[in-house]
């Protein structure tokens, strides 16, 4: 019986974060330790021009990047971040700002 219900809760749990994330923070680890990690750095910590990305949530990441990758400047060294923007989907968008978010804090 104890047996049972500690099945149906964790169940319960991976279900409701499965959901309330929608979005696969795996592709969104390679994705950034591909194209982002060389310039804010491994943990998001950032380093001299780069910022930091760290206790930043999804919608700060995800609309700053659409920003970017609409070719709109944000701060002054925005013409670096718009190289790095174009070539991302609405997905890869999501991926990372999800990684991003729950794994820099
Ligand atoms: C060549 C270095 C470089 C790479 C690679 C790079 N960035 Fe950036 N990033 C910057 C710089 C410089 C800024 C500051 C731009 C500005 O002044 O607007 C920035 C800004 C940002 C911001 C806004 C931060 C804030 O505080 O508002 C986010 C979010 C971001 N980058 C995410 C990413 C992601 C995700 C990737 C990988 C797809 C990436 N960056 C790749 C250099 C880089």
């Amino acid at each position: 019986m104890r047996f049972a219900l500690t099945c149906a809760a964790v169940f319960a749990m991976t279900a409701a974060t499965a959901h309330a994330q929608d979005a696969d923070t795996e592709a969104g680890k390679s994705l950034y330790a591909g194209k982002c990690a060389q310039c804010h750095g491994k943990e998001g910590q950032g380093m001299a021009i780069f910022p930091s990305l760290q206790g930043r949530d999804a919608d700060y990441i995800a609309s700053r990047l659409k920003t970017y990758r609409a070719g709109e400047k944000v701060g002054a060294n925005s013409g670096v971040m718009i190289a790095n923007a174009k070539g991302l989907s609405d997905d890869d968008i999501r991926n990372l700002a999800a990684y991003i978010s729950s794994n820099f804090k």
